[in-house]
């Protein structure tokens, strides 16, 4: 009899989900999975809140945002009992294998389910952060920097229309990819990052320079971007323990610094959630087709506490334990690629 394998998708949702779900359901079907969705996040394993997930549910998905099975932040190793209802819930469902679709924190929860109680997990990397160090890309980061980066020429154009210096805040708590991505694709001036210290006076400085000749100049950040002095807004964290960056409002405070130091007018926009959501890219269409059906070989091959991996062009399976150790940042080499860009 195939194996009954159950698929959820935790943490912030990205563009290139649902081809995950897709490919690992359609992958699943060649070796007569049964499948079983677990509705938002851990949320559903510990409610034992369930969807069908079978061929008419997955197969025209592909071009879809968002995810098919909803998600959430929930971390069952900080509720009360929850543990041992996922372990219940486990069982009651007959489950052989469970794929968790999610970032450090969902695929950090499901290390811990395969480590310390022996439930057979496989992981998905999915993050438009782009920040996981164990894969080189992540599906949702190719789209949402896409987002960005149009949203960069479109500040273009007013800003040079208004002879203004613009200001665009994008999404990353901790990386900067999508900042430095959008900075040096969309010809930035000037890029704020978490990795990076920001020198205000010199920042302006160059700015003013920018401005002078080409009478516009384009500034991208990050919404926890490293300003001395500077404090990001965090009143609440969620049960990872990251801040919830409700008030998105850096953007808006650089705005307001450089508008002082250089004396040219200066505006800033905030493309939010819009990063996230939306039709995937034709690179986070295939990379999630082929994540989910790597998935779902590894569950056919029983190589469990494992997550897939995009190693150059090939797809591997890496021990989750390896993938979940440490945030991959920005380093060095990308801060210096980005200052050759700003001329
Ligand atoms: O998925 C990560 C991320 O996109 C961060 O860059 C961002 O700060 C966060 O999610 C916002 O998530 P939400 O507002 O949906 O909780």
């Amino acid at each position: 009899m195939g194996k009954r394998v159950a698929v959820l998708t935790g943490g912030g949702d990205c563009p290139g989900l649902n081809p995950a779900i897709r490919g690992c359901v359609l992958r699943g079907i060649d070796y007569g999975f049964e499948f079983i969705g677990l509705s938002e996040g851990w949320r559903g394993l510990v409610e034992g809140k369930t969807q069908q997930l079978g061929l008419a549910d997955v197969k025209e998905i592909v071009g879809k945002g968002g995810t098919l099975l909803g998600t959430s932040r929930t971390n069952p190793f900080k509720m009360e009992g929850a543990v041992q209802k996922c372990l219940d819930n486990f069982k009651k469902l007959k489950l052989d294998a469970l794929v968790a679709m999610g970032g450090e924190d969902t695929l950090g929860v499901a290390t811990k389910f395969f480590k310390e109680y022996k439930l057979p997990m496989v992981g998905v990397p999915k993050t438009m952060d782009n920040d996981l160090s164990a894969t080189d890309y992540t599906f949702g980061f190719d789209t949402a920097t896409t987002i960005a980066m149009d949203a960069l020429d479109r500040l273009r154009d007013t800003g040079r229309s208004h002879r203004r210096i613009m200001v665009l805040e994008v999404m990353g708590r901790h990386a900067g990819w999508v900042a430095l991505y959008t900075a040096i694709a969309g010809a930035a001036d000037w890029v704020l990052l978490p990795e990076r210290p920001t020198d205000v006076k010199a920042m302006c400085a160059h700015l003013k320079k920018v401005h002078a000749r080409e009478k516009v100049a384009l500034v991208v950040t990050s919404e926890a971007a490293e300003v001395p002095g500077m404090k990001t807004e965090s009143e609440e964290l969620d049960q990872f323990g990251h801040m919830l960056l409700k008030k998105r409002g850096l953007g808006e405070r650089i705005s307001e610094i450089i508008e002082k130091e250089t004396g040219i007018e200066t505006r800033s926009a905030v493309i939010g959630h819009i990063q996230r959501g939306g039709s995937p890219t034709l690179f986070d269409r295939i990379l999630g087709t082929r994540v989910g059906v790597k998935a779902a070989d590894l569950v056919a091959a029983g190589d469990l506490g494992k997550m897939v991996a995009l190693r150059g062009n090939d797809v591997v399976g890496v021990s989750l334990e390896e993938a979940t150790k440490e945030l991959k940042t920005v380093p060095r080499g990308w801060l210096d690629l980005a200052d050759v860009t700003f001329k």
